[in-house]
């Protein structure tokens, strides 16, 4: 074994690091133990980094009893039930937490920009395909969803039924392996801005790799900690000058909760 899989095995060994996708924590490891000549000391890098990539958000969900409360509330046929029992998982995580209070006119306005998608990607999804009840896809659209969190993954998995439309999540590092899937609408909804600390220049390889007609990207307004001054005007300036000589058509929507732009290639 070389000293990168040693390093590899070490971090999915933790249970913390466990459901994170290998391929990211090859990539991690790899320009760690570049960098530094003990081998653990790069795994202490490695470590942090994951803890900016994967750890920081709050990933303590019962996927069980989620999936619980959604088959109940499909069992049951009441549409209501559904969507409450999915804002509810949304409140779960940071990001989709903060577009709670936007859902109603998010995609309303996202598509009145796209035309309302048949084949959705949605990259470093998180748990964001449970908004789907609010999207007005058609039925038979289907939506790839994926990230590198695999209790996320595998929990996505098991709602495309409960949510009545064609869903599949892959346990994927889109740094790694870019999405080679066309489609009318790619979300890259917060994103962009970790993909770029990841790797410099990492967020528009994908937006160049992708075969979609739109793609999505936005950016949060306020951190984690709940700060949030000049945010929205560095992380557009940052997206400007990411798009600077592309003949990309770019259309800004400012949500109250979230920065985001539609890029139509
Ligand atoms: C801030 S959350 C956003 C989640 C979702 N897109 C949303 O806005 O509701 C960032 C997500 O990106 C995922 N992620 C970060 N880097 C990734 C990568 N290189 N490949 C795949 N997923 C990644 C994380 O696991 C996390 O779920």
């Amino acid at each position: 074994m070389s000293a990168l899989d040693d390093l590899v095995a070490a971090v999915l060994a933790t249970p913390k690091y466990r459901a994170v996708c290998p391929d990211t924590v090859r990539r991690l490891g790899a320009a760690e133990l570049a960098r530094r000549s003990r081998p653990k000391a790069a795994l202490k890098a490695t470590k942090a980094r994951l803890h900016q990539v994967f750890g920081a958000f709050d990933r303590a969900l019962d996927y069980g009893r989620l999936l619980e409360e959604l088959s109940t509330a499909h069992t049951s046929g009441d549409e209501g039930a559904l969507r409450a029992t999915c804002r509810a998982a949304l409140a779960c995580h940071a990001s989709t937490r903060e577009r709670l209070a936007i859902l109603d006119r998010f995609y309303a306005e996202v598509f009145a920009v796209t035309g309302v998608p048949a084949r959705v990607l949605d990259l470093a999804c998180g748990l964001h395909p449970l908004a789907i009840p609010w999207m007005g896809l058609p039925r038979e659209a289907s939506y790839r969803a994926c990230d590198l969190d695999g209790r996320a993954v595998a929990f996505l998995n098991r709602c495309g039924p409960l949510l009545g439309r064609d869903l599949e999540a892959s346990h994927a590092d889109i740094l790694c392996s870019p999405p080679t899937g066309e489609a009318d609408v790619a979300f890259l909804l917060k994103a962009a801005a970790s993909l770029e600390r990841q790797e410099r220049g990492g967020a528009l390889r994908v937006l160049e790799a992708l075969r979609a007609r739109h793609a999505v990207v936005s950016y949060p307004v306020a951190s984690l900690g709940g700060r949030g001054k000049g945010m929205r005007e560095n992380y557009e300036a940052g997206f400007r000058q990411m798009l600077r000589g592309r003949p990309w058509r770019v259309q800004r929507l400012p949500f109250a909760t979230e920065l985001a732009f539609v890029v139509t290639k």
